[in-house]
């Protein structure tokens, strides 16, 4: 049977967030600069996006540049943003033909302006669209987000606004960049690295962890496919006894 037909309709992760890692290695194992890498990167981006619509997926957050990828090599950064550019203009289309909704998560005013705008731009145009939200997390760093928390958090109680004892896990999560987003249910890394890089550190705390040994750009339905499909064979217990479920 094929795998899309094996999946569960009633037991789909509400979240999927994703690690796309493995582009610059998937170029050198051909002998291609790492551009071409993260190029073909954006394949894997648009079939991804479009499956986990199709499937009913509600929420899909990619990881495609953290606080930590500002220290690559000065061009690589500048390939990086102006992909992000076209591929923004460009994949409107996807996003409109599939009622996607666009959101971002980071430091957003680090991106150059260009960027800005045009993901400004793309979130206003796409904020009607319905079917799912896919979140970009872009110059996100957890640790950075969190710290960013706990900064508003300390004014407010400065300013009288709210007291120390009005600070609970759901006054944290709203101030968060994701406060808008259910927990991850499935964080899924590519390229056989088995690390979480400072993504979402809270919104993992019981997230099921799939990692694949397939580098991004040769990241297909099937791959994904696999990692719900092994999702939907775990017991999630929450703390739980399995008897108690
Ligand atoms: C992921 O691929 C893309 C980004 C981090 C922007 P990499 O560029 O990290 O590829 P590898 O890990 O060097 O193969
Ligand atoms: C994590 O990949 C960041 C993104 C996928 C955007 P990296 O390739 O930067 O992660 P490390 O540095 O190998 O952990
Ligand atoms: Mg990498």
């Amino acid at each position: 049977m094929d795998l899309e037909a094996q999946i569960d309709e009633k037991k789909l992760p509400k979240h999927i967030a994703i690690i796309m890692d493995g582009n610059g290695r998937w170029a050198k194992q051909q002998g291609f600069l790492r551009a071409i890498g993260h190029q073909n990167g954006t394949k894997a981006v648009r079939e991804t996006v479009e499956t986990c619509a199709k499937i009913n997926v509600p929420y899909l957050t990619l990881y495609a540049f953290s606080t930590e990828n500002w220290n690559r090599p000065k061009l690589e950064v500048e390939t990086l943003m102006k992909l992000l550019v076209s591929s923004l203009k460009k994949e409107i289309k996807t996003l409109q033909d599939n009622n996607i909704k666009l959101n971002a998560i980071g430091n957003l005013e680090s991106l150059p302006k260009k960027a800005q705008r045009e993901l400004q731009d793309v979130i206003s145009k796409t904020k009607g669209n319905s079917r799912m939200t896919l979140t970009l997390a872009l110059s996100y760093g957890a640790r950075e987000e969190i710290t960013k928390t706990i900064r508003e958090i300390s004014l407010k109680v400065k300013n009288n606004l709210i007291s120390p004892l009005d600070i609970d896990e759901r006054l944290v999560n709203d101030h968060l960049y994701t406060n808008n987003l259910p927990d991850v249910d499935l964080l899924i890394r590519t390229s056989g690295e088995q690390r979480i890089s400072n993504f979402l550190l809270w919104q993992i705390a019981y997230a099921e962890l799939s990692f694949t040994d397939t580098l991004w750009p040769d990241f297909t339905k099937k791959h994904l496919f696999e990692a719900i499909l092994n999702y939907q064979n775990r017991e999630r217990r929450f703390g739980k006894t399995s008897e108690q479920l």
